[in-house]
């Protein structure tokens, strides 16, 4: 999607309807991610040792109904809750060489159906 200016604001005038109806929020609440191919590695080597683990408890990539909760706090708080850590999610995810518009990336993959597959 391009984010000009009219495109944008339509829409987000969709997308605030949309939320206000309440319907349907669940579905679809972040678009597939296509990550890059340093992403891709970012998330080979860390991300995906937990996430994709359902031994470790950490919300499983792709599965919607689990990420639905989390991505409801906000990038904002999700992104100071990868930094700090937050219970069994360690501080960084483990990754050191992240960015945060990285880590930001990374969990919207993780919390977007499948579809955006990693781009190698
Ligand atoms: C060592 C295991 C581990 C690794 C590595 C890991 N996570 Fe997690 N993560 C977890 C667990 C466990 C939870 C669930 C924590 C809870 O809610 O108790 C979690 C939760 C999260 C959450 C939700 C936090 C919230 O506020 O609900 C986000 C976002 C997240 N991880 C992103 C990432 C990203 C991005 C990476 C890679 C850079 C990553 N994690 C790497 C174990 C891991």
């Amino acid at each position: 999607m391009t984010y000009r200016t009219g495109r944008f604001a339509a829409a987000f005038a969709g997308l605030a309807l949309l939320a206000l109806a309440g319907c349907d929020r669940n579905e679809e609440a972040v678009a597939p991610v296509t990550l890059n191919a340093h992403e891709a590695t970012l998330y080979a080597h860390s991300c995906s040792t937990c996430h994709e683990d359902p031994a470790t408890g950490a919300p499983r990539t792709h599965d919607i109904e689990a990420w639905t909760p989390r991505i409801a706090k906000g990038d904002a708080q999700l992104l100071a809750n990868i930094i700090d850590g937050f219970n069994g999610m360690p501080p960084l995810g483990q990754c050191i060489e992240c960015t945060a518009e990285e880590f930001i990336r990374l969990t919207h993959f993780m919390a977007a159906p499948a579809g955006g597959e990693t781009n190698e």
